[in-house]
């Protein structure tokens, strides 16, 4: 069964952005989607291998931010290098944002702030099920949407 997850590709790709207080992080994710239309809720699965997964895990909240195609770049490297040892808002050059929550990336055509309201375990990643609290549009801009392995396509 392995790899069949490709045959929903391609995905948008985003970046999760949280923080503990601490450490401030952005990791990029394609495993996200919108959950309900009213209140407004968002889901993202992500692997406890991920230290994005630790400050979720506590501070309960994670914001989405969108990627566009010009910021390929900066994806890559934030879904390749782990903030456990590394800052990657300086890493890549994002612009990190205080939001009502947790920070955000200011690079970003919109930021979607989420409160956890639950948390799924679901095999080797946690479905964090989270309520948009605070939505930032801030530019009109096509999706980076990722086809499996090194392929990505704006549409
Ligand atoms: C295009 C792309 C999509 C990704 N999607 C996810 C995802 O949905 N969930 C996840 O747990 N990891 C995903 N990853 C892997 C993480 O981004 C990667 O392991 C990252 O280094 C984790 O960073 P962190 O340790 O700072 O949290 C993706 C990576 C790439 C390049």
């Amino acid at each position: 069964m392995e790899g069949y997850y490709h045959l929903l590709y391609p995905m948008r790709v985003v970046l999760i952005s949280a923080s503990d207080g601490k450490s401030d992080n952005v990791m990029t994710a394609a495993w996200c989607m919108p959950l309900s239309f009213d209140p407004p809720m968002f889901g993202v699965a992500i692997s406890k291998k991920r230290f994005t997964w630790q400050l979720i895990e506590k501070s309960r909240a994670f914001a989405i931010n969108l990627v566009s195609a010009e910021m390929k770049g900066q994806a890559i490297i934030c879904g390749t290098k782990s903030g456990k040892d590394t800052d990657k808002f300086k890493l890549a050059g994002l612009k990190k944002e205080k939001g009502k929550l947790t920070v955000i990336v200011g690079d970003a055509p919109a930021s979607i702030e989420c409160k956890v309201v639950e948390s799924v375990e679901a095999g080797d990643h946690v479905l964090f099920v989270g309520e948009a609290v605070s939505v930032v549009e801030r530019r009109k801009a096509k999706g980076l949407y990722h086809f499996g392995g090194s392929t990505f396509s704006e549409i």
